[in-house]
């Protein structure tokens, strides 16, 4: 069978990952997991009833496509409330996770050699499905030494005259490097100059740490037809599995995006719909309490992983992860994938390589487990690799 040029593009890494690291264990093997993208977390208990009241009462079959009335309300009151944005429910789509948000905005933006500017380190799906809609991903690379932030001009002096979008990734996977209100506005400028339409995955908006406020691009460029705003129930709220993301945007783009819902998902399950109108009608005790875990669990992975490994890794501001050098073990060269696939066939300990992110090099390891866990996982790490407390 010969398969479309357009979907020649390489299985997303963290997935691969993962996946090797569940055949491991289907064959009994302990896997010390530090590559899952997710708080684990029992939030599931605050959704319960919900979810029971709407199988109970019937409430089971399609939904409307641009998602439940009651949650697209919700949704785009939580977002106004919490990151001073002014969205209604018509600017609000209920989508298959964040990621189909990004996935469906793509689609339908993007027609063939259309580039898209994209910033390095880079969450691993945003390259592969801008070129599954014929883009060309346009990389900005950031370093380590400038808090892996990107200059404006950077962005500016990539511009050509076919460049079409900034994809932002403020609070970011893998680096959870998070900018200011005032670095922002400057970027957003640039944007602007250039006539491009921003797409800010904000998707870790709740996960910022050591006191530091987020700040929503659409808190700065209020009703702007080329900003999107993609948000999440996953990292949020501790709701991964259930697959509720929220696309902001002009009333124009999301009928569109609707459209385009309808005619291939119909829309992301209504008991979850239920149960993502359950979590934030509890928004405030559930982003608090993974918020306080995730910041603990973010002290203790790097405390434990600096003993055992004596080194001092910078703390992220944000989201869920450590973007660790190879030089923390002691590693000069920078083939950090035979490092990662080396790790997990012989040492049983799942990491992620940098160059999934475009920065090879580096790995990215997740805080998302519990502290029991990233013990034993730091520890299982030393022990393969040979170091002693
Ligand atoms: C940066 C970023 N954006 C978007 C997503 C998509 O999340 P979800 O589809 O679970 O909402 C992820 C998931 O890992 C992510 O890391």
């Amino acid at each position: 069978m010969k398969f479309s040029t357009k979907v020649q593009i390489p299985q997303s890494a963290t997935v691969t990952i993962n996946s090797i690291a569940q055949q491991k264990k289907l064959a009994g093997e302990r896997i010390f997991n530090l590559s899952a993208g997710e708080p684990m977390m029992n939030t599931a208990r605050y959704l319960e009833k919900a979810v029971q009241d709407a199988m109970q009462s019937g409430k089971t079959l399609y939904p409307p496509v641009a998602g439940l009335p009651e949650l697209r309300k919700k949704a785009s009151d939580w977002m106004n409330t919490n990151y001073q944005t002014s969205y209604s429910p018509q600017n609000t789509l209920i989508t298959c996770g964040g990621k189909f948000g990004i996935y469906l905005s793509l689609q339908a933006l993007l027609n063939d050699e259309d580039e898209v500017i994209i910033i390095a380190p880079y969450w691993v799906s945003y390259p592969s499905m801008v070129s599954l809609f014929g883009g060309k991903p346009m990389i900005v690379t950031t370093k380590e030494q400038d808090q892996w932030k990107v200059r404006p001009d950077d962005i500016r002096n990539i511009c050509t005259e076919k460049t079409k979008m900034l994809i932002l990734n403020n609070a970011s996977n893998p680096t959870g490097v998070l900018y200011t209100k005032d670095e922002l506005m400057l970027i957003l400028e640039v944007a602007k100059e250039k006539n491009l339409i921003v797409l800010s995955d904000e998707v870790y908006s709740g996960l910022t740490y050591d006191d530091k406020t987020y700040t929503s691009c659409a808190s700065i460029e209020k009703n702007s037809d080329n900003l999107i705003v993609i948000q999440s129930c996953s990292k949020n709220f501790g709701m991964t599995g259930w697959r509720v993301g929220f696309v902001f945007a002009s009333e124009n783009f999301i009928k569109m995006l609707t459209k385009i819902q309808g005619q291939s998902i119909t829309g992301t399950s209504i008991i979850s719909q239920y149960a993502a109108i359950a979590a934030l009608e509890q928004s405030e005790i559930i982003t608090h309490e993974i918020h306080k875990e995730m910041e603990s669990r973010r002290d203790f992975f790097s405390s434990t992983f600096n003993k055992v490994f004596h080194t001092n890794i910078p703390q992220p501001q944000s989201s869920l992860y450590h973007f660790i050098p190879l030089s923390a073990f002691g590693i000069q060269n920078s083939d950090d994938i035979t490092f990662c696939e080396q790790v997990l066939t012989n040492g049983n300990v799942a990491l992620v390589p940098g160059s999934a992110f475009g920065c090879a090099g580096y790995i990215r390891t997740s805080f998302g487990a519990n502290k029991n866990e990233l013990k034993e996982s730091i520890e299982a790490l030393a022990s393969h690799l040979q170091f002693s407390a």
